[in-house]
């Protein structure tokens, strides 16, 4: 009998632990280089609790929930396109925080549009992308808002590949990433990720997933841990 009870009282700690473990891997962290790629999704549920629309000038037609950032990235954004402004170019915003619905919702209509081989290539699975982190913005300028490629030939862009990582903010899909990110050249989509760790991967070369590969390489299990832990809270 006493034996019986131990067993259950054991079954029921177990449980206790399995569903706490649970909960806790399912919130998200809060750090600016959260890693969100084709392998680590977000909770379908999760959406940034400082949002703020971005003080900057957007592409005509956007709608007032794709003009939101998270605080951090916001206003390192409005000081990006005031520092382009005053080199000549007038960057417009076009799409930044997206809920998990709304990438749903765009990914399912690519896929009916363009097709399976396309959608992959360019519009993340919900959960998937990095707009509902709140920290990604595509972006243009005048005659270049529609995210295509042509924007790579501008010398706006230019001027992004030089000076976004001053700002935070980095390109993330670049064309020798692809086989990297899993995703086609996107020459609009910007990442913030603070000056420091921007300026980091700007210099490297790398693409996110790669440098972060790089910083994890020959570190002990505890550092690794630690690292990781910056990203998802537990
Ligand atoms: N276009 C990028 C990959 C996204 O949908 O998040
Ligand atoms: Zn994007």
């Amino acid at each position: 009998m006493i034996r019986k009870n131990l067993v259950k009282c054991l079954a029921c700690v177990m449980i206790m632990i399995f569903v706490l473990g649970c909960q806790a891997s399912a919130e998200v962290s809060s750090s600016t280089l959260i890693l969100v790629n084709k392998e680590n999704a977000l909770p379908s549920n999760y959406t940034p609790d400082d949002l703020v629309t971005c003080d900057v000038p957007f592409a005509p037609g956007v709608i007032e929930s794709r003009k939101l950032m998270r605080r951090e990235a916001a206003e390192a954004l409005a000081a990006m396109f005031e520092a382009a402004s005053k080199d000549g170019f007038e960057l417009l915003g076009i799409s930044g925080f997206r809920s998990y619905q709304t990438q749903r919702e765009l990914y399912q209509a690519g896929l009916e549009r363009n097709g399976l081989e396309h959608v992959t290539m360019y519009v993340a699975q919900a959960g998937r992308s990095e707009h509902q982190t709140g920290l990604a913005m595509d972006l243009g300028i005048e005659g270049y808002t529609d995210l295509t490629e042509d924007f790579a030939e501008t010398d706006a862009y230019v001027w992004l590949t030089k000076h976004a990582h001053e700002y935070g903010f980095i390109i993330r899909y670049t064309k020798k990433g692809v086989r990297e990110t899993g995703y086609a050249f996107e020459p609009w989509h910007m990442r913030y990720l603070g000056v420091e760790t921007a300026t980091d991967v700007w210099k490297s070369g790398l693409t996110l997933e790669a440098w972060y590969r790089q910083q994890l390489k020959g570190t002990t299990l505890k550092a690794q841990y630690a690292f990781l832990s910056t990203q998802v809270d537990s």
